[in-house]
């Protein structure tokens, strides 16, 4: 018997010796006892980091949605497999079972089909969190195709990038969509986007709101009508373990964003595995997860690991402050929700506000409250402890990436004994090392580095897309033989891990990644700007918050600064989404450059957050007088 569900601290330490002694059996009895296979594999690993090339369970082949949906109809046919919660709680939620989603997946499976779409093609998915977004997933999963889900909250351009990236001739979007007390325009976004992307075709449009919209002849097709014609039955494709399941872009340091491809075999059981355990999940539970399916939580831990464990999954429309900051516990107690799992972000922010919209609703039924996104602080976890799960309900502050596809450290609730701001130890076959700058790895506890992954895990992601020279240099390059997470962290003398962030130009704003030079470049392009950079600071609710430092063409110009704000916020906001907009921007007459003019963003993250007494020493600086003026600028902002 494998260990599919790990229930001791002595199990774990057990399990995760032999995961790591000989990793092939390990995963090979996970995969053969829990899953459903067409062929079975000729290896269970394959690997090379320094291609890098990466192969689980080559040679096998399946249809990750048989093991989603097809293998469940016989015992759990009508157990909710996805409970949809509107945006409105006077809309009634929807529960729609495994037989229904069988079916509905298997409808809009015919029409992908009917329009053109083939094994290998790619479908960019451009919907709110509604079942249409859930159902189109799978469906490009049973015929093949690879989905491309951008976040309906990215702007038309951000949108056109990651269309025009991997090609994508098809378009899956919605009429409009409900945020809280607002409804945004999502098609008209589609066809701002569509203008750069000549290729694109078809464009399905689900009816969400109800609004007008300008449909397109020959291209716009409504989805509902195609839906209700559409054939119930759709066999799936069998796919190659190691084919591409689906692209999901996430922003880097520099340029444009990069598409991880994941792959079919591998990511189901690592994701399926992880969520079993680090949910405990249990064959009647109830588990919401709160983030979009437009992020790698969503595609993971609302998607293909519940539903590969045949669990109940809500899917949420709305946002945690409408109608009021009591949402998520009026959601948790209506649908005795076991296990919740959200950003710290989103803790901070509901921390601010009276308890009393806590303890109006029994929240009894919680089991495992889960943390995702960035590290979450003291204060933050002993909130959502002690007035979320009244002292019960064990933390999982849960670390990984859209690089790795699923869990890597957290604890597993009612085993792992929990520590406020540690992730705690490695998930079962995560090996974990921490480097030091020279690239020795830093044996023993105690003690901190860059943390490094030394060995292959099934759902890693396996390039980005059209650009494997970059996968190479941004995860393999800066350490021998290991895979580079871009975090830094420490150990315990236990051997528990505390992430204390990115050591590289990635800033975590509400749990959100965003690369400095992407925002940049969007600031650059306003006519009144010479240069630019980013840094980020502390900030009570976002972990993050974005400082701008700008320098203008013509110094002196008397134009209307407040007005220039707007309106550098305005072209970040098109570019690349509102969530990258600047919280405080300084106009400073330069910027800090070494001698050979690389801009020192150490100093001036240093001003941002108020940190100016160590500024190390800048009289090597190209311009060390710039430093006083920026200094002065900034704390005159403070005030
Ligand atoms: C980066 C990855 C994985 C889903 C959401 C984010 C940070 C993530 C934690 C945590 C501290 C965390 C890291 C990581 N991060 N979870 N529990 N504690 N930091 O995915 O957008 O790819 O971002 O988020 O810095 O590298 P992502």
């Amino acid at each position: 018997m494998s260990n599919y569900s790990i229930k001791s601290l002595e199990e774990y330490f057990q399990v995760y010796r032999k995961s790591v002694r000989d990793p092939e059996t390990f995963w090979e009895e996970i995969a053969e006892e829990h899953f459903d296979w067409r062929r079975k594999w000729d290896s269970v690993l394959h690997w090379d980091f320094s291609k890098p090339e990466v192969k689980w369970f080559d040679g096998a082949q399946l249809n990750i949605t048989e093991n989603c949906l097809d293998r469940h109809l016989q015992i759990r046919g009508n157990k909710t497999a996805i409970l949809f919660e509107p945006n409105d709680p006077k809309e009634e939620a929807e529960h729609i079972t495994y037989r229904d989603l069988h079916e509905r997946v298997c409808r809009m499976s015919n029409i992908l089909k009917e329009n053109g779409v083939n094994k290998g093609d790619r479908v960019c998915i451009y919907l709110p969190m509604i079942p249409e977004l859930a159902i189109t997933v799978l469906a490009c999963a049973r015929i093949g195709a690879i989905h491309s889900v951008v976040f309906a909250g990215f702007s038309s351009n951000a949108l056109a990038t990651r269309i025009n990236d991997c090609d994508c001739k098809i378009v899956v979007t919605s009429d409009g969509s409900y945020r809280g007390a607002k409804t945004l325009d999502l098609k008209s976004i589609v066809d701002k986007a569509l203008e750069e992307c000549p290729q694109v075709s078809h464009v399905l449009v689900a009816k969400r709101t109800g609004q007008k919209v300008n449909m397109k002849r020959g291209r716009d097709q409504w989805l509902d009508s195609l839906m209700e014609q559409a054939y119930a039955d759709f066999p799936a494709e069998i796919m190659d373990a190691e084919d591409p399941l689906f692209i999901l872009y996430t922003s880097g340091s520099t340029g444009k964003p990069k598409g991880m491809v994941h792959s079919c075999g591998g990511y189901m059981v690592y994701t399926a595995y992880t969520f079993k355990n680090i949910f405990q999940y249990r064959e009647d539970d109830i588990y919401w997860c709160t983030a979009d399916i437009g992020w790698i939580t969503g595609h993971s831990y609302i998607v293909y690991g519940p539903l590969a464990n045949g669990a109940t999954t809500v899917m949420f429309e709305g946002v945690p402050s409408y109608p009021d900051s009591g949402r998520f516990w009026e959601v948790v107690q209506k649908h005795k929700i076991t296990q919740f799992y959200t950003a710290p972000t989103a803790i901070r922010a509901l921390a601010k506000e009276k308890l009393d919209y806590v303890n109006s609703y029994d929240l009894s039924s919680l089991k495992v409250l889960g943390s995702v996104g960035e590290p979450i602080n003291e204060e933050a976890w002993h909130w959502y402890n002690n007035n979320i799960g009244k002292g019960q309900s064990p933390v999982v502050d849960t670390w990984w990436q859209t690089e790795t596809g699923g869990i890597m450290i957290s604890p597993i609730p009612y085993v792992t004994p929990t520590t406020p701001t540690f992730a705690t130890f490695p998930f079962i076959g995560i090996q974990p090392a921490l480097m030091d700058d020279q690239g020795n790895e830093i044996l023993g506890n105690q003690t901190q580095g860059k943390l490094c992954i030394k060995f292959p895990w099934p759902s890693m992601a396996r390039t980005i897309w059209g650009d494997h020279e970059r996968y190479k240099n941004t995860y393999f390059s800066a350490f021998d033989n290991c895979y580079f997470t871009g975090d830094g962290a420490f150990r315990d003398e236990v051997g528990y891990y505390r992430i204390t962030g990115r050591v590289d130009d990635v800033i975590i704003v509400s749990g959100h990644n965003l690369g400095t030079a992407p925002i940049e470049d969007a600031i650059n392009e306003h006519p009144a700007v010479a240069e630019s950079a980013i840094v980020g600071y502390p900030h009570d609710v976002k972990g993050n918050a974005l400082y701008g430092f700008i320098t203008l063409k013509e110094v002196g110009e008397s134009r209307d600064r407040d007005n220039l704000m707007k309106e550098i916020n305005q072209k970040i906001a098109e570019q690349i989404g509102p969530i990258a907009k600047l919280e405080k921007i300084l106009f400073v007459s330069g910027l800090p450059k070494t001698r050979s003019g690389k801009i020192m963003r150490r100093i001036l993250r240093k001003i941002a957050s108020n940190e100016t007494e160590n500024l190390g020493d800048i009289s090597t600086l190209l311009n060390p007088e710039v430093v006083q003026e920026i200094m002065e600028a900034a704390s005159a902002k403070q005030v």
